[in-house]
C-alpha cells in the first residue's frame, strides 16, 4: 500500500507554502486544489498597537487588560518595531495590569512583569467584571484592552457602564487574502454541485479553518459547507488546527503524530483512500460523519463489492495459503507511541479503557486506521483475567502491572475464585463492536496470556527479572503448581472461546516470559497445560503460539500446538521454520529496536527477513516483541509499507 492519493482531489488552504503543498500532493499522486486562505499583516500596519504604545508612554493609561497570551506577545512584538522595549516595560510597571488566565500571565512573565490584579477561574469576562466590582472601581479609569481574534462588544459595554473610558487594542496577524477566488472555488469543490467533489481537505493551521468558515458565512453557504464535509476526508496538521476544526462541529479524520506538512500529506496519501471510503460509506448509511467515531462505521461483508473475511491475507497466511503479499501486524500496535492513544489515556486509566468497550474498540480501530496493518488486535491486557480470580490488579505509571495480593502459598491457590468468564464480557463486547466497524478483510485477533506467563505475574506480584518465586513454587510444590496451571487453563480456554464467539477471527497466546525455563522444565511444568488449552480452543479460529527469549523451546511449543508459531528476533527465521517444518505457519521476527533507526535500515532488515521466509506460504510479518513507548510512529508505518511493497508477488 504505497503512498498514493490515486488521483483524488486534495484541497490545501496553505498560503505561504502553497507551492510546496502543491508539490507534496502531486508527488503523493493527488490532484492539488490550492486555496490560499490567509494573508500575513505586516506588523507596521497595526496602527492600533502603536496608538496604544503612544498613550501608554504618555501616561494616559491607568489599566491594561490582557485577554490572551498569543495576543500579548504579538502586541509586544509589533510595538517593538517602533519603540524601545525597556521603556515600554517601564511604562507597564507604572500601570495596573490584569490578565485573563495563565497564558497572558506567562507572556507577562517573559518580560519580567506580573499582573497586579488576579482574576479567579475559569477566567471568563464575567469573572473579570466580578473582580473589578470587588477590587477595583472603574469609574473614570482609562482602560486599554488587548483583544485577539474577535472583539467582545458586550464586555466593552459593561466596562463603559462602570464608568471606564475604553481603548480597544485589537492585534492580529492574519487577514483573508485579497483574492478570494481560489478559496471560493475550493469551497464550491467541497460543496460539490456540478463540479467533481473534492475528496480531501488538508488544514495546516487553525486560522485556515476560521477563514474558510468566515468566507462561507459571507457567502451564505456556511451550513452547506458543514454538510458537505460529511463526504470529504479532513486532515489536520496538529492539535491546534484540530481544535479549530472541532469547534466548527466537524471531526478530524486524520492527524499525523508529528505535526508537519510533509507527514500530513504522506500519511493522508497512504491511509486516506480507506478513510474516505469509510466516511462516504458511513454517510450513505446515514451516519452523521461530522460527529463520528470509528465504531460508527458498519460494514456489510459481501454486499456491494465489500470484501469478506475470506479475503483476509492474514487469515490465508495462518492457513499457509499463498498470498499476494506478506501480511503484517505489530504487537502493541495501539499504545503509548501514538499521540492519539496518549490523548485518550489522559481521560481514562488503563483499566477503565479496557473496561469501556466503545473506547477499547476505538483504540483497536485507531491502530489499523493509522498503520494500514492486515490485522487488528483487540485492545485489552493479558492480566485482566486475574481480576475475576480474586486478584487486585493495578497498572502503575512507570512501573507496569502490579498485583497487590499475589498468589504464593497453597492456601492462596485454594482461595482463588473459579470465576464465570462473563465477568470479562467487556472484552467480548469490545470485540463485537470492533468486528462490526473493522474492514471485513482485516482480521481481528483475540488474545490471552499463556498459563506460565499469567502465573508468573500472579506469583511475583509484578514484573520480575529471574522469576525466582514462580520457579520456587514450581520446583518445590509441584502439586500446587499444577493445580494453579489447571485452574488457569480452564478460565483461559473459556476466555478465548468467548472471544471467538464474540467475533475474534484468530487468537494469540502470549507466553512472553516462558523463555526463562529450560526445555525439560517446559515439557514437564508447562507443555501439558498449553496443549490442553490449545486443544480446547474452537477450531474455527487459528491459534498463534508466541513466546520470547528461548529458541530451544520452539520444537516443544510446536508440540504443544498452534497453527502459527510466533518467533522473537533471537532466531534466524529461515532456520527456525525449517526446523519446525512446513506444516506450521510462522510469525515474526524483526528486532523491535530497528524501529529506532531509519527508513533505509528498516527496509533493509525487513527485506532480510522476507528473504529468509523465501516466499514460503504461511509467513506473517511482525516484530519479535512489542513496540516500545518512545518509538517514532513514522517508522512503524514505514515498516508496514516496506513489508507490503517488498513482498508483493
Ligand atoms: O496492541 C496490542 O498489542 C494489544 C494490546 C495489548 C496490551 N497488552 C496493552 C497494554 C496486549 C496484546 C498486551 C499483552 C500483554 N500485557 C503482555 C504480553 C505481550 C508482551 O509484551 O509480551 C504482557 C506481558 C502484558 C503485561 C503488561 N501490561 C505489561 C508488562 C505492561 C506494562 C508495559 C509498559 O510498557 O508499561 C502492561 C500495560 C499495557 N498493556 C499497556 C498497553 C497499551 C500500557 C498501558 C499504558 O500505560 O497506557
Amino acid at each position: 500500500m504505497p503512498i498514493d492519493f490515486k488521483g483524488l482531489r486534495v484541497v490545501s488552504f496553505e498560503s505561504r507554502q502553497a507551492a510546496e503543498m502543491a508539490e507534496l500532493i502531486k508527488a503523493a499522486g493527488g490532484e492539488p486544489v490550492i486555496a490560499p486562505s490567509m494573508r500575513e499583516i505586516p506588523f507596521e500596519h497595526n496602527s492600533e498597537a502603536f496608538m496604544f504604545a503612544k498613550l501608554l508612554l504618555a501616561g494616559w493609561i491607568d489599566l491594561v487588560i490582557l485577554m490572551t497570551g498569543v495576543g500579548t506577545r504579538l502586541l509586544v512584538k509589533t510595538v517593538a518595531t517602533k519603540y524601545s522595549i525597556p521603556e515600554l516595560i517601564e511604562a507597564l510597571r507604572s500601570v495596573k495590569i490584569i490578565a485573563l488566565g495563565p497564558k497572558p500571565v506567562a507572556a507577562l512573565r517573559e518580560m519580567g512583569l506580573a499582573p497586579t490584579i488576579f482574576v479567579p477561574k475559569p477566567y471568563t469576562w464575567t469573572d473579570l467584571l466580578g473582580t473589578f466590582d470587588e477590587k477595583y472601581p472603574l469609574h473614570n479609569k482609562r482602560v486599554a484592552i488587548q483583544e485577539y481574534g474577535q472583539s467582545n462588544p458586550e464586555m466593552i459595554k459593561a466596562l463603559e457602564e462602570r464608568g471606564a473610558q475604553v481603548l480597544s487594542v485589537p492585534v492580529y496577524r492574519w487577514e483573508l487574502p485579497e483574492d478570494l477566488e481560489p478559496l471560493r472555488r475550493a469551497m464550491q469543490d467541497i460543496i460539490g454541485g456540478d463540479a467533481r467533489r473534492a475528496d480531501f481537505a488538508l488544514f495546516t493551521s487553525a486560522t485556515q479553518v476560521r477563514h474558510l468558515f468566515q468566507v462561507a458565512r459571507m457567502d451564505g453557504v456556511e451550513s452547506k459547507l458543514r454538510q458537505a464535509f460529511k463526504q470529504v476526508c479532513i486532515g489536520s496538521v496538529g492539535p491546534i488546527a484540530s481544535r479549530a476544526i472541532t469547534e466548527q462541529g466537524l471531526t478530524v479524520d486524520y492527524e499525523p503524530d508529528t505535526p508537519k506538512m510533509v507527514h500530513l500529506v504522506r500519511e493522508m496519501a497512504r491511509r486516506g483512500g480507506d478513510l474516505l471510503y469509510k466516511k462516504r460509506t458511513a454517510f450513505a448509511n446515514r451516519v452523521d460523519t461530522n460527529q463520528w467515531r470509528r465504531i460508527d462505521m458498519v460494514w456489510q461483508p459481501g454486499a456491494d463489492g465489500q470484501p469478506t473475511i475470506k479475503d483476509s491475507v492474514f487469515m490465508k497466511a495462518c492457513r499457509r495459503e499463498r498470498t499476494p503479499y506478506t501480511p503484517v501486524w505489530i504487537m502493541r500496535q495501539a499504545g503509548r507511541y501514538q499521540r492519539e492513544y496518549l490523548r485518550i489515556r489522559k481521560k481514562w486509566t488503563m483499566l477503565e479503557l479496557c473496561k469501556t468497550p466503545e473506547v477499547a474498540a476505538e483504540v483497536t480501530l485507531m491502530a489499523v486506521d493509522r498503520l494500514g496493518v492486515d490485522a487488528a488486535i483487540i485492545f485489552a491486557d493479558i492480566l485482566l483475567v486475574t481480576e475475576p480470580m480474586g486478584l487486585n490488579l493495578e497498572f502503575v505509571k512507570g512501573e507496569g502491572p502490579v498485583i497487590h495480593n499475589p498468589t504464593r502459598t497453597p492456601g492462596d491457590v485454594d482461595r482463588l475464585n473459579d470465576p464465570d468468564v462473563n465477568e470479562l464480557s467487556y472484552v467480548f463486547d469490545a470485540i463485537k463492536i470492533t468486528r462490526r466497524a473493522l474492514r471485513p478483510d482485516i482480521a481481528l485477533i483475540g488474545f490471552a496470556g499463556a498459563p506460565f506467563t499469567i502465573a508468573s505475574y500472579m506469583i511475583e506480584g509484578g514484573k520480575s527479572r529471574d522469576y525466582a518465586k514462580t520457579k520456587t513454587m514450581m520446583y518445590r510444590d509441584k502439586a500446587t503448581w499444577h493445580t494453579l496451571m489447571e485452574r488457569l487453563t480452564k478460565i483461559l480456554s473459556e476466555y478465548l472461546n468467548g472471544q471467538i464467539a464474540a467475533g475474534a477471527d484468530a487468537v494469540q497466546l502470549f507466553d512472553s516470559w516462558v523463555g526463562s525455563l529450560s526445555p525439560d522444565d517446559y515439557r514437564q511444568y508447562v507443555m501439558p497445560h498449553v496443549k490442553r488449552l490449545i486443544e480446547g480452543i474452537d477450531k474455527s479460529a487459528p491459534v498463534i503460539n508466541f513466546s520470547t527469549g528461548n529458541p530451544a523451546l520452539l520444537p516443544l511449543m510446536k508440540e504443544a500446538g498452534g497453527d502459527v508459531i510466533g518467533l522473537d528476533w533471537r532466531v534466524d527465521l529461515g532456520d527456525a521454520w525449517s526446523m519446525l517444518g512446513d506444516d506450521v505457519a510462522v510469525m515474526g521476527n524483526l528486532d523491535p529496536i530497528v524501529l529506532y533507526t531509519s527508513p533505509k535500515e528498516i527496509r533493509a532488515q525487513a527485506q532480510a527477513i522476507l528473504d529468509k521466509a523465501a516466499g514460503r506460504p504461511g509467513h506473517i510479518f511482525n516484530l519479535g516483541h512489542g513496540i516500545l513507548p518512545d518509538m517514532p510512529p513514522e517508522n512503524v508505518a514505514e515498516l508496514v509499507d516496506a513489508v507490503h511493497e517488498l513482498s508483493a508477488r
